[in-house]
């Protein structure tokens, strides 16, 4: 039988089992000692090969070595959980006394706010609110609506045509009123709230493109004038800008309504007094508008003779640019956070 120093053993395996990094190392070295194959378990084995009279010492010792250890590698492995447990919670300790960080959320672009807002006006009035394409026919957006072939709108300069010349990308949101009474008897009262595109050198209150909101309002004849419209678009106005405002009618052109007007609002920045926005006249220019033209009816096949109606047009951004004071155009579309962030 193999010599066993037990003291040499019992300071070799503490030793070991002092240093042991984590739970696998320190099962390494409990196999090593009291595994199957173990030393101590071979001495403890071996016990029946020696002498009566040995067995009894070497076996107590080769015992108490067995028990020592184990008492050993349980505290070890008690130390080495509690560890691991500590580093855990330090790592995913979580204070919630800490107030939480909020989510910069996004909101609305300062166009969809006011477009928001105008539709909820006219319809709070019986509007309602219709779309038609972006992409529209010369028919549609000219002929129908009695614009002369040789009319300077049609110009490739201000047009912006596509590949097909028979389409082009409209230039304003009139070609709505006849796609809709088309398809629609009248009495009827529709706003059209869209992009429209047109061929420009953009500068602080021009762009390529920008919105429309198109009004137009059918009845029998006799049963809506140019009155009603006046009424409407200062009640509109009122509430949009959320004050009183007074508007004025003057005499304009436009192929597809007779009589036409372009419409004044008196400054909502200096409430008609005179300021730099106005250019010092207490007024400024937003919209056209006018008595339905007799031929715009006909091109949508209703009877000239038999409905009357009224028509506007009128350019969102710049409402949008008098509402919240803005003096250049060109800030809706730059995405520029700087100015988003202030709506
Ligand atoms: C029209 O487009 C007519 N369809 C309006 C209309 C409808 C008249 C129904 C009668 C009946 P106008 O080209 O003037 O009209 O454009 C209407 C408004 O769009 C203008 O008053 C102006 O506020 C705005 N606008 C015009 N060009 C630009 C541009 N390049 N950038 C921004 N806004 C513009």
């Amino acid at each position: 039988m193999r010599k066993f120093n037990l003291k040499v053993l019992k300071n070799q395996a503490e030793k070991e089992i002092k240093t042991a990094k984590n739970l696998k190392e320190l099962d390494e070295i409990f196999r090593k000692y009291l595994g199957k194959r173990g030393q101590v378990t071979q001495i403890l084995r071996s016990l029946e090969k020696i002498s009566k009279a040995k067995r009894a010492k070497m076996g107590k010792q080769a015992n108490e070595l067995k028990e020592f250890l184990e008492v050993k590698f349980e505290k070890k492995a008690k130390d080495i959980k509690e560890k691991i447990e500590k580093e855990i919670e330090k790592k995913e300790w979580v204070d919630i006394t800490i107030p939480g960080k909020k989510p910069s959320l996004g909101h609305l672009h300062p166009l969809t706010q006011v477009k928001k807002e105008i539709e909820e006006i006219f319809q709070s009035m019986g509007f309602s609110v219709v779309e038609g394409p972006e992409v529209e026919s010369e028919w549609y957006n000219f002929d129908a609506l009695n614009i002369p072939k040789d009319h300077p709108a049609r110009d490739f300069w201000d047009t912006l045509y596509l590949k097909n010349p028979k389409l082009l990308l409209r230039t304003h949101t009139s070609p709505v009123q006849v796609r809709f009474m088309e398809k629609n008897q009248p009495p009827l009262r529709i706003i059209v709230l869209g992009r429209v595109y047109r061929h420009e050198a953009t500068d602080a209150s021009h762009e390529i493109n920008f919105y429309h909101v198109e009004g137009l309002m059918v009845d029998e004849k006799g049963k809506v004038n140019a009155a009603n419209f006046k009424a409407i678009i200062e009640e509109f106005f009122s509430r949009f800008f959320r004050k009183r405002v007074e508007i004025r009618l003057r005499p304009s052109y436009f192929p597809f309504t007779e009589p036409s007007f372009e419409i004044d609002v008196s400054c909502p920045i200096c409430n008609g007094r005179g300021c730099p926005a106005c250019k010092n006249s207490g007024w400024v220019e937003t919209m056209g508008a006018g008595m339905v033209h007799p031929n715009v009816f006909k091109n949508s096949g209703l009877n000239p003779k038999e409905w009357r109606g009224f028509a506007f047009g009128i350019g969102m951004d710049r409402l949008a640019m008098m509402k919240y004071k803005i003096n250049d155009i060109r800030l809706f579309y730059s995405g520029d956070l700087r100015f988003l962030e202030q709506f």
